[in-house]
């Protein structure tokens, strides 16, 4: 196949810290099960973006383990895709630092996410500062196309770009520059207790989101405690409704059922009948992944597929290196 002739490349990461939760599913890894079909994908678990904060070794392990049965329990196929581990790939962190000589330290002082993690702290771990670098080595060391992401890593695929573009300004054309995805609804799913933050898996109140593992119980809980207004009119307006216009999206979402619909279904209808349908509709979409993580998390096929993954990386990865290393005259060269 020639190269125009090559699939498109997907790369998306998601960090191994424990619960994943319905935002992460619907703005991120709905759209890897979709994108394997006609794309060339990988897929990995980002353990070293998860140690710019502290983790616990034996839990930091485990939750790499969950995350990739997740990717499995929601429909990636390890025939069509990889999957992998990030520390299992060295190049990430050696393209991380290439690109880290090629970064401004102002431009990563501007990133959202850096800002709002280092707040409150005295000194920021520098990690944390080198997040976005990393995560544009994850993305460039693949050649990659497409990243399916949810709307909050828009300013660091941004600066993925920004970065793979100056490169090519200033030596020859070395990378690909790649373009982010992003679903129309679900992109950004609001907390369920606070549907001005987006859900997120830190959050103290276990009842601001809907991990992919919650029982059932515990879906119905949250859903039936969301925080909505006092209007008691079921309509899509995010400005003046943030909470029902959040549990629309997830409806609609979840349901297949567009927002329209759902709107004239609950016409003179109550948020407490409204909610009640979510909770189902919610157990039913949750139930086979439940399912099936279950039946994969503690078999030997799992640690086969992330073996067989992290080869089928690393070939891709040192190539790509090399190349990389070739243009800046790092090292004796590839002959
Ligand atoms: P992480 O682990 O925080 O989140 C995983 C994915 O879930 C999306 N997401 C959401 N989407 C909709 N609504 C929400 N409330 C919500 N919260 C999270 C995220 O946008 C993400 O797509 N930096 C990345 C991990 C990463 C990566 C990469 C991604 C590292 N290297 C290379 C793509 C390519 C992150 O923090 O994901």
């Amino acid at each position: 196949m020639s190269d125009n002739q090559r699939l498109k490349r997907v790369f998306s990461g998601v960090q191994p810290t424990g619960n994943i939760h319905i935002g992460n599913y619907l703005g991120a890894l709905r759209q890897f099960v979709e994108l394997q079909e006609d794309h060339d994908c990988i897929y990995c678990i980002v353990d070293e973006h998860a140690i710019t904060v502290p983790q616990d070794p034996k839990e930091l392990r485990s939750h790499i383990l969950d995350v990739a049965s997740l990717y499995l329990a929601i429909g990636v196929d390890p025939k069509k895709s990889i999957i992998f581990v990030q520390s299992d790939v060295p190049a990430h962190a050696e393209l991380s630092w290439i690109l880290t000589c090629n970064s401004y330290t102002g431009e990563l002082f501007r990133m959202t996410q850096f800002k709002s993690k280092s707040q409150n702290k005295e000194s920021a771990p520098a990690g944390l500062l080198m997040y976005p670098v990393l995560m544009a080595a994850d993305i460039l060391l693949y050649d990659t196309d497409v990243v399916p992401v949810g709307n909050d890593q828009k300013q660091h695929i941004e600066l993925a770009r920004d970065i793979a573009t100056r490169v090519n300004n200033t030596r020859k054309k070395t990378f690909v520059v790649p373009e982010g995805r992003f679903m129309k609804e679900g992109a950004r799913i609001m907390a369920l207790d606070d549907p001005t933050q987006k859900m997120s898996k830190s959050a103290e109140n276990i009842h601001s989101r809907i991990s992919l593992l919650d029982d059932e119980n515990k879906i119905k809980k949250s859903i039936m405690k969301s925080t909505t207004d006092s209007d008691g009119t079921i309509r899509f307006d995010v400005e003046n409704k943030p909470g029902v216009s959040n549990l629309l999206n997830i409806y609609s979402v979840l349901s297949g059922k567009t927002i329209d619909e759902l709107v004239s279904e609950y016409d003179g209808k109550g948020y407490g009948d409204f909610k009640k349908d979510l909770v189902d509709v919610t157990i039913s979409s949750l139930a086979p992944i439940k399912e099936k993580f279950d039946e994969i998390r503690h078999s030997d096929e799992l640690i086969e597929i992330l073996n067989d993954g992290a080869e089928r990386a690393n070939a891709i990865a040192v190539r790509t290196l090399q190349r990389v290393k070739d243009v800046y005259g790092l090292g004796l060269g590839s002959k």
